[in-house]
């Protein structure tokens, strides 16, 4: 043996000697490491939060001619100043990158969701990519809050134009804008909150979209309505301005109850089911107070929306708002929304997906290209979620309850953690500077986010196994993959179902790549891979073992949807909610997430409020109350011919993108317009009845 080959072989011992060594340490958490630099593009112009809109009267407003001329002038519309509320919602023009616009032109999105039908309000998804944004406002509004100085950061007016607390902190009195009115020409009034709360919210039978309870308001709230435009909460805690977060989208967007309370058991003698069910995407012109309605809808092929005639936002100059005439929505795949935008074809895509950066970037580079791509910072994040219930969620069988014991186990979430090689998942989506270690927890992205609070367990597959034998799983039968005990389940493989949505190629990489992670450490994952609205169906209902799903607001914002950090409700978490008994059987480190959440909620004392969020990280990542995944920066495409789009906007923070660029006040200069107008000068026509009018 030569020298070099001495060397080795000590090398080798000694590497043998000190893995030994390092895999009794091994499992030591230590601090995340640092993330590889990615400058976010587009400098964010900070301003104060009174400075973008405000509610006021105009001497005069204005609206597309040819909504005058064949509208107004022939009786089938009450003209304009009559349409509008007292004082409308004025879009300020100092505040417009490119200020007071144009009307004309489409907007063209792409989604690979499918719409259940136009009952958000009852659950019912429209297809996601925004067009339910377009179609719901809400009583608040957090998307353009982005932008606002820091230590102004307050939810905006919308539906409620204005609120006041109450002396001592435990009531809420809301004034709703006066006059408004649905696209039908129904007015909007207290009896359309009172409908979505009482009728929907509250109601046990009947779950919102983005699944509002009473809890996402706070334990004990309640809601009353005071007059026709004036409704009063009342809050077990005193100032919890946490909660105006939670009237804005997706949990305090009410329907119009004119049309939803003649399906609604309570008031039709329906079923609950009926009442879903009643509004199905080929019902054209549901109204909306949102600025597009969709007037038709061709399966598997389009959606199209007109602008609202009774809209009630306007600019600093009395235009009536939207500018856009017109939005698509095309039935196809989210990746093919990249695609589409990059190549013009489409308008405006979310690039989330990271398998599809490189190729966009690539022709966005070209200056030919139609399209500007901006990447914002690391908020697009994935978690792996095990359901903690042991009370009976989902009504587990045997295998399943043996399954959510271990995961209630933090040696085997550890151990699934150290087998886990982020670096090895995140390369696989992409080459690059893009994707960054992720322990779980808030994202990296977030002005709540502290690294020395943020809790890592280093890749170990030794300590891994080490640590699974530790739980008492061992492969007693030699096929590579461990066993239960004996006693559980017949002793038969650990076999855990992973429920992953099939409508993203991200989602199915990182499950596909954590099922051979998983195999290495001797855990058997199979997959279950179901589009979005199943996914979500049956995660509500508990039926998964394990799931990964992509980060919401309460991991980029914190301050939106801060309820579901923890489960502070029955039905507030993602992977565990109330058991058969209505309780959730919380572990002890949980309920430490919800006292900390809770207080967070309560305080308005900015410092404070940093503090609890370190110990709330602190707690979920040292606890694994998630298993992080990756997490990577998003860029926004959009078509050039675009103006108004703010530099810097995030595609996700408090809300996504579609929300963020306040599509209703987006226009295309006169110059710039396409002919993509499938109706032109063609309005909504009556609720459920055919296409537009003309
Ligand atoms: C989907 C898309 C996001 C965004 C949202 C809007 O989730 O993946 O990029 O468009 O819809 O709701």
């Amino acid at each position: 043996m030569n020298i070099f080959g001495r060397m080795k072989t000590a090398a080798a011992l000694l590497f043998g000697v000190s893995a030994f060594a390092i895999q009794a340490v091994a499992s030591e958490p230590t601090i995340v490491p640092e993330q590889p630099p990615f400058p976010a593009q587009g400098k964010i112009n900070y301003v104060p939060r009174d400075s973008i809109l405000e509610f006021k009267a105009q001497s005069e407003y204005r609206e597309p001619e040819w909504v005058t001329e064949k509208f107004v002038k022939t009786g089938k519309l009450p003209p304009l100043a009559e349409r509008l509320p007292k004082k409308p919602m004025v879009f300020k023009t100092g505040n417009m990158p490119d200020g007071i616009g144009v009307y004309g032109d489409t907007m063209r999105h792409v989604i690979g969701g499918r719409p259940e039908g136009w009952n958000y309000s009852a659950g019912q998804t429209q297809g996601w990519g925004g067009i339910d944004i377009a179609m719901f406002e809400c009583l608040t509004r957090t998307a353009p809050l982005f932008q606002v100085d820091a230590q102004d950061v307050e939810p905006l007016p919308n539906l409620a134009q204005s609120w006041e607390w109450s002396e001592d902190g435990h009531t809420l009195t809301m004034k709703l804008i006066e006059g408004a009115k649905w696209s039908d020409g129904d007015p909007f009034d207290a009896d359309d909150v009172m409908f979505y709360w009482d009728d929907n919210v509250v109601d046990p039978n009947v779950s919102p979209l983005n699944g509002a309870t009473p809890e996402t308001f706070g334990e004990g709230t309640t809601l009353k309505a005071i007059d026709k435009y004036t409704i009063k909460w009342t809050f077990k805690d005193a100032f919890p301005r946490q909660h105006l977060y939670a009237m804005a989208y997706g949990t305090f967007c009410p329907g119009p109850s004119h049309i939803l309370k003649t399906k609604h058991p309570k008031y039709a003698g329906t079923t609950y089911d009926e009442y879903k069910n009643g509004f199905p995407p080929e019902y054209l012109n549901m109204p909306v107070m949102g600025a597009w309605v969709p007037i038709e809808y061709r399966s598997d092929d389009v959606i199209v929306l007109r602008r609202n005639p009774y809209y009630w936002k306007v600019d600093e100059e009395g235009n009536q708002l939207p500018y856009l005439n017109e939005l698509h929505y095309k039935l196809s795949t989210w990746a093919d929304r990249d695609v589409q935008a990059i190549a013009g074809s489409g308008d405006i895509s979310n690039l989330e997906q990271p398998e599809n950066f490189v190729e966009s970037l690539k022709r966005a580079a070209q200056e030919t290209a139609p399209a500007r791509l901006a990447f914002g910072a690391r908020l697009i994040g994935y978690n792996l979620r095990m359901n903690f219930s042991a009370n009976g969620w989902g009504e587990p069988d045997e295998r399943a309850q043996a399954v959510r014991e271990l995961n209630r186990n933090v040696d085997f979430r550890k151990a699934v953690t150290m087998a886990i090689d982020r670096k090895k998942l995140g390369e696989s989506l992409v080459k690059g500077p893009f994707t960054a270690i992720y322990p779980g927890g808030i994202s990296s992205g977030t002005s709540f986010y502290d690294r020395a609070s943020t809790v890592y367990y280093p890749f170990d597959l030794e300590g891994a196994k080490a640590l699974l034998e530790k739980v008492g799983l061992k492969d007693t039968d030699g096929n590579g993959a461990v066993n239960f005990p004996a006693g559980t389940a017949g002793g038969s493989d650990v076999q855990i179902v992973l429920l992953v949505n099939s409508d993203y190629s991200t989602d199915r990489n990182l499950a596909e790549g954590l099922v051979g992670q998983m195999e290495q450490l001797g855990l058997k994952v199979v997959l279950n891979t179901i589009d979005g609205a199943k996914r979500d169906a049956t995660q509500y209902a508990g039926r998964f073992d394990w799931l990964v799903r992509r980060n919401e607001q309460e991991q980029t914002s914190v301050v939106q949807n801060t309820t579901q950090l923890a489960p502070t409700g029955p039905r507030t978490s993602w992977h565990h909610r109330a058991g058969t008994d209505s309780t959730v059987d919380l572990m002890p480190f949980e309920q430490e997430l919800v006292d900390v959440v809770n207080k967070f909620i309560s305080s308005n004392d900015n410092d404070e409020r940093a503090d609890l969020m370190k110990q709330y990280q602190k707690v979920s990542t040292t606890n694994l109350d998630t298993i992080g995944l990756t997490e990577y920066p998003g860029a926004l495409i959009i078509n050039k011919r675009f103006s108004n789009i703010p530099e810097g906007a995030p595609i996700f923070m408090f809300n996504w993108a579609e929300d963020t660029i306040i599509r209703e006040r987006v226009f295309v200069a006169a110059d710039k317009q396409g002919d993509y107008e499938l109706f032109p000068e063609q309005l909504p026509g009556k609720p459920g009845e055919g296409g537009p009018i003309n």
